[in-house]
């Protein structure tokens, strides 16, 4: 297993060497290969490169990508967030978005009141087109005639293997339940191919429950009563704003994800959803929980189901005895614990 490793910027580095030595616990030693890449902010600074084309050579050899974080606020936004994390996507074709969104036993969570732990549900999110893909420009910019247009591209192509996928995904798990989310209500061309495609698919999967839902209702009910939705598939757009409210649920040191090519024509990225909180990096505060369960998302795609779930449930067992405190640990204090749970 070769795994190109791009800590980036921030507490990236030491949640990934945490999710590293995880791995190690798991898999043999011997299996697993890494190169580290230096990419980010601090790359930028030095050199004003983002990602060069040599590097996404050696980076589509790969068998996945593992990255903490990336962005400094000595660089301007947008930066590497296009030039880096979405280039990945795009380059590679990782057109599932995945984040599971859950409320592991014994987190106190903003939803406590709302939500009983355990909330277990997924979000695949479209992550090649929508409105990420910058289409459109401005005219007359900087004139009181500006007219600046951003529009969202969905193919019949990109909606319908997203929503196949998201099938698929719903019809492996225990409820077997499906959400379209979208805004078909106003979005009516684009949500008239997402609803069509939804339907069309769904006579393929009679196991699985369908359902439609808005997006603005959807974020209402994820607060109120989260446990309306097991598998939930929308686009890029949409996915973004539904994952970081999902994050929020469920513990932002937690969320994990990952951005899937199913079809293995090239790596998949495996990140998690936090930033690089440049205010804490380095001071071994950062909890790698959520790199390290985006280590098991990797191990499950690469087709090692067992290892990813002892990973899950290493995890759950530490966020149980945590009991929602850091009991004193430091970063690699946690990585030492997960480590020894699913090794012992
Ligand atoms: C995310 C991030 C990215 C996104 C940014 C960094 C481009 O917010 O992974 O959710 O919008 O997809
Ligand atoms: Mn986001």
């Amino acid at each position: 297993m070769r795994i190109a490793v791009i800590g980036g910027d921030g507490i990236g580095p030491e949640v990934i060497a945490e999710a590293i030595k995880v791995l190690r616990a798991t898999v043999a030693d011997a299996a697993i290969e890494t190169t580290s890449y230096d990419l980010g902010a601090q790359r930028y600074a030095r050199t004003g490169e983002i990602l060069p084309d040599s590097v996404l050579a050696e980076l589509a050899a790969q068998d996945a990508i593992l990255l903490g974080a990336v962005g400094d606020p000595n660089v301007p936004s947008g930066i590497l967030e296009r030039g880096l994390v979405l280039r990945l996507r795009f380059e590679f074709d990782q057109y599932v978005n995945l984040r599971p969104v859950r409320l592991f036993p014994g987190i106190s969570s903003p939803l406590t009141a709302t939500a009983a732990a355990p909330l277990d549900m997924l979000v695949v999110r479209e992550g090649t087109e929508g409105a990420y893909i910058e289409a459109g420009g401005i005219l007359r910019r900087g004139t009181p005639a500006e007219i600046a247009m951003q529009e969202s591209i969905n193919t019949a192509f990109g909606v319908g293997r997203v929503t196949r996928q998201a099938f698929a995904a719903a019809a492996a798990r225990p409820r077997r339940k499906l959400t379209l989310v979208h805004k078909t209500n106003v979005l009516a061309h684009a949500g008239d191919l997402w609803r069509r495609t939804f339907e069309a698919t769904a006579a393929d999967f009679p196991e699985v429950a369908a359902d439609y839902c808005h997006v603005d209702a959807a974020l209402a009910y994820m607060v109120t009563q989260p446990d309306l939705f097991d598998v939930i598939v929308t686009d890029n757009l949409f996915g973004d704003v539904l994952t970081a409210l999902g994050a929020a649920i469920g513990g932002i040191g937690l969320a994990a994800s990952a951005s899937i090519n199913p079809e293995r024509t090239a790596p998949s990225t495996f990140e998690p959803v936090h930033g690089s909180a440049p205010d804490i990096a380095g001071k071994q505060k950062a909890d790698p929980t959520a790199a390290i369960l985006s280590v098991a998302l990797l191990c499950d795609h690469l087709g090692m189901t067992s290892q990813a779930s002892r990973i899950e449930q290493a995890v759950a067992d530490d966020l149980l005895e945590r009991q929602g405190e850091w009991a004193g640990r430091s970063t690699a204090e946690v990585g030492d614990d997960i480590a020894e749970r699913v090794s012992g």
